[in-house]
């Protein structure tokens, strides 16, 4: 279904997402979903994120990050 995809959308900051977006994650119920977050950067490159994000999307069934120039780097992703 399409509800049980998540995509997130941030600017990399410190390696990884904003802790904005940490807290915002933790507020939600996340069980069975697949989350995909995309970012962009100031050069660096998509490191940890999603690593780094997993316990803030605790019970997810994937989580995946990809670094994008443009929109249709995240239409061509997944
Ligand atoms: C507090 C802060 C931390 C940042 N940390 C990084 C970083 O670790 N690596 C990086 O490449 N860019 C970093 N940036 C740059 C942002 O990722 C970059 O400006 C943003 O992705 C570009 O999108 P924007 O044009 O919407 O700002 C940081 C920016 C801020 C404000």
């Amino acid at each position: 279904m399409l509800n049980d995809v998540v995509y997130i959308g941030f600017p990399i900051w410190y390696g990884c997402a904003p802790n904005v977006v940490n807290s915002f994650c933790k507020g939600y119920d996340w069980i069975g979903k697949k989350v995909y977050a995309f970012a962009t950067s100031g050069g660096s490159g998509i490191g940890k994120t999603a690593d780094k994000l997993k316990p803030y999307v605790t019970g997810a069934s994937e989580v995946d990050a990809l670094l994008v120039k443009n929109a249709d780097d995240v239409k061509n992703w997944k």
